[in-house]
């Protein structure tokens, strides 16, 4: 299929950078049409690294996770050896899914149809009760489960890639694991994942809400009322005509990461359990925190610590991969069910071992803002929901993402850096995930 459209000239011209006048648009198609869906299943979910969980969800030898990644059922899992793996979610008879459980424990998965089991290490045990099979049918390993074509972790978090030429994921990852050392690095005694999934169904295209992530132009506007809560929260004048100081402010910066990941780094008392203290997290517990984030300022130097203690980050890994290290730490993924719908889901991490009183903080932190019934979510779900009615409904447009970019202006967009209400960030991650619908970027050797 041809993308052609007035003003566009060859083939998936989807992503139109104009350097001369400082704009960067792109072409509603990306956001609705369904043969770019199917190149994004092609090009971007089958040959990016992809999340699939978090070492603490699979401590013990047994735990298993089942995730849908890039559209595939997996099943990820600790074996009797102590290994990972990342296994297809299907039994190699007839291609049932095995696993219908989200999680749990077990030593051998059983297909319910013929009854054949596997050890949890991928290894056909039986054909089940009736046998009839050769002695050398399964010599060859062909009817094991089939794993993932790559399975890698940087920090304790673990991706897989479906194409086994894939880069390495440590390359990959580029500029981005010096933003995960910045979230890890604060706890000595590493981070788990916290029990429960939120899950949710969007009807928009799945890169309306990956790009919001990193969006932090819209806080202000779209989200006033969390705003001017937080900065009730956070002790600042609630005396009337003082307006101003009664919303949060932000200062901070929007970085292009390289290969298409981004984040947004921001100064803002929203008040972080671990390390930054605020009057609505109660006296009693400041002592805790302050601790914490002198520890911090002690192990990594003045400038290193108080980036990690005090500035939140959101840090988009491409292409789909958020980590928001804000008033609470999670992780989220949003795949496409189909171009105009989407399911996100967000695990939400803590320190190991964290006070009590800190874990409660950050719970109801996390709930209060993050998820379906956070101050936030139904705020960006209204627009997601209007602009896709609007791209549906209106004749060709253009979405700008020219904000902060300057006429002539000639630096690597996937690098590129600006304030963070520019959309710098938002650059780097859509000038990526142009080059890789077109075939030009593989992430490959
Ligand atoms: Fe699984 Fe037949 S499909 S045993
Ligand atoms: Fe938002």
């Amino acid at each position: 299929m041809n993308y052609i459209s007035p003003g566009i000239v060859g083939p998936l011209n989807l992503v139109h950078i104009d350097r001369e006048k400082g704009r960067f648009l792109v072409d509603k198609r990306a956001f609705m049409d369904p043969a770019v869906f199917e190149r994004e299943r092609e090009l971007v979910f089958s040959r990016s690294w992809l999340y699939l969980g978090h070492e603490s969800e699979i401590e013990k030898p047994g735990d298993f996770h089942v995730r849908m990644v890039g559209g595939y059922s997996m099943l990820f899992n600790r074996d009797v050896d102590g290994e990972v793996n990342a296994f297809h979610n299907l039994c190699t008879h007839r291609g049932v899914m095995l696993q219908a459980d989200t999680c749990g424990k077990a030593k051998t998965f059983s297909c319910p149809y013929h009854g054949w089991v596997f050890r949890n290490n991928g290894t056909l045990l039986n054909h089940g009760p009736t046998g009839g099979y050769s002695k050398t049918f399964n010599d060859d390993g062909a009817y094991n489960l089939k794993g993932a074509a790559r399975l890698e972790q940087y920090r304790g978090f673990w991706f897989v890639n479906m194409n086994p030429r894939a880069i390495p994921l440590y390359d990959y990852l580029a500029g981005a694991r010096e933003w995960i050392d910045l979230i890890v690095d604060q706890f000595d005694a590493g981070l788990e994942v916290l029990p429960g999934t939120q899950q949710f169904q969007v009807n928009c295209n799945w890169k309306s809400i990956t790009e919001n992530q990193i969006d932090s132009y819209h806080g202000p506007s779209l989200h006033v009322s969390y705003f001017m809560y937080a900065a009730e929260r956070a002790g600042a004048s609630a005396s009337p005509g003082q307006m101003k100081d009664r919303v949060l402010t932000l200062n901070g910066q929007g970085v292009g990461l390289g290969n298409g990941h981004a984040g947004v780094e921001n100064h803002v008392k929203v008040g972080k359990p671990w390390t930054d203290w605020i009057p609505a997290f109660g006296e009693e517990v400041r002592p805790v925190i302050e601790a914490n984030a002198a520890r911090i300022v002690a192990r990594h130097g003045e400038e290193r610590g108080k980036r990690m203690n005090e500035l939140t980050r959101q840090m988009l890994i491409f292409p789909n991969t958020l980590l928001n290290d804000i008033l609470s730490l999670s992780v989220r993924t949003s795949y496409p069910t189909s171009p105009a719908s989407s399911r996100s889901m967000i695990w939400n991490l803590a320190p190991k071992g964290e006070d009590a009183r800190l874990r409660r903080i950050r719970l109801q932190n996390h709930l209060t803002f993050v998820g379906p019934g956070g101050f936030a979510h139904p705020d960006d779900y209204e627009i997601f929901d209007r602009r896709a009615l609007a791209d549906a409904a209106s004749p060709q447009f253009m979405h700008d993402y020219s904000k902060g970019m300057q006429p002539d202006e000639d630096g690597d967009i996937l690098t590129g850096v600006g304030d963070q209400a520019d959309e710098a960030q938002q650059r780097a991650w859509w000038a990526q995930w142009d080059r890789v619908v077109r075939g030009e970027e593989t992430f490959e050797e």
